[in-house]
């Protein structure tokens, strides 16, 4: 089953076409973050604007470089929330345009969930447990999928979300909008262990995560050098305070795996694309005896293949959305349904 995946809830605008829930036929992302840039963050409105200007071009882009027409299409899957409401607005008005004049299932996926199965896309069916560690510019959560097919929370971030801190620090350090990536790239030139940087509730043995104390820290210590003359290496700064991020995120997901006993455990949303993340969450699941699985760093930021593969999950376990379907900003995840493995015929 071919489905379309519709991905528009900040600032990218992605569609995929996804076969049977695991082969990426095209996965086209346009990206505003440009026109978001001068402002060093995401502008809802301009968000809003840019899909509606981004949408039709890039679903062209999409069919022409998976090869198909609308006719191949067999369902229509579209982010629903949580996400910026005017944005998902118009990836919801799109998806029902679509569904409505080709008589295609319409499915809305949770962005969140979207996220979880992005890893089927290389790693194949999700096989329940599985701990994830969701990590983007607006959520940082621990959840267990269970045998079941339910998310239950273990802990979320009780201030900011990871990719939101890796922004500001971002700004502040004077890099260029998303700080995420750029923090990456300067951070390996960089000496982790340059600067003591706190690591909040790394012992308190909750799942929960706190970020705004570390951002704090970071701006203290360098307007601190600052004053005092002292010479300041960003590359050290970005390490330092990328290792304190790393730190609590990978402490905290190796004790919940070990807690609940799971041997599986997948790290995903943009945060996920970070390269000294990935590097230790591997070596720590490899000591541990347990499986790292985490998608492609294309796969790990907002895409549409992701929002395709858990809509094909829902499609092929017989839901249906619909039509008149509203978005929910706040959308809660609820679970994904079981035995509904991809390539299985719907
Ligand atoms: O999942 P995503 O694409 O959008 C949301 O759903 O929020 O995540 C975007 C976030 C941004 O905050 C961006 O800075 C962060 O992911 N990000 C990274 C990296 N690549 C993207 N953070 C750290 N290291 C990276 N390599
Ligand atoms: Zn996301």
């Amino acid at each position: 089953m071919l489905v379309l995946g519709i991905e528009t809830s900040c600032d990218e605008t992605a569609v995929a076409l996804v076969e049977d829930g695991a082969t990426v036929r095209a996965n086209v992302v346009g990206s505003s973050v440009e026109r978001h840039r001068p402002y060093g963050g995401v502008v809802p409105e301009i968000a809003a604007r840019a899909h509606l200007e981004l949408l039709l071009p890039v679903l062209d882009r999409a069919l022409v470089e998976a090869g198909c027409v609308y006719d191949d299409v067999e369902g229509v899957a579209v982010t629903v929330g949580p996400g910026l409401v005017g944005a998902l607005l118009v990836g919801v008005a799109a998806a029902k345009a679509l569904a409505l004049a080709h008589d295609l299932p319409l499915i809305g996926v949770n962005h969140l969930e979207g996220h979880v199965c992005a890893t089927q896309l290389e790693y194949g069916p999700l096989e329940p447990p599985l701990l994830a560690l969701i990590v983007s510019g607006g959520h940082t959560s621990l959840v267990l999928l269970d045998a079941t097919g339910a998310f239950t929370p273990l802990g979320a971030t009780i201030d900011d979300a990871a990719g939101e801190a890796y922004d500001k620090i971002g700004r502040f350090l004077g890099l260029p909008y998303p700080g995420g990536p750029e923090i990456d790239a300067l951070a390996r030139h960089g000496n982790p262990a340059a600067i003591a940087f706190p690591r909040a509730l790394a012992g308190d043995g909750t799942y929960d995560f706190s970020l705004s104390g570390l951002k704090t820290a970071v701006v203290r210590e360098l307007r601190r050098r600052e004053a005092a003359g002292e010479d300041i290496d960003l590359a050290d700064v970005a390490a330092s305070f990328q290792e304190a991020v790393v730190d609590v995120q990978v402490t905290k997901t190796m004790a919940a795996a070990q807690a609940h006993d799971v041997e599986r455990v997948t790290v995903v949303g943009g945060v996920a694309a970070n390269s000294r993340l990935r590097e230790r969450l591997s070596a720590a699941c490899a000591v541990a005896g347990r499986r790292l699985l985490v998608p492609a760093p294309a796969l790990c930021t907002d895409n549409g293949a992701m929002i395709a593969a858990a809509g094909w999950n829902r499609l092929a376990a017989g839901e249906r959305t619909p039509l008149d379907v509203e978005v929910d900003p706040n959308l809660a995840l609820s679970g994904v349904p079981t035995g509904a493995a991809p390539g299985a015929p719907a």
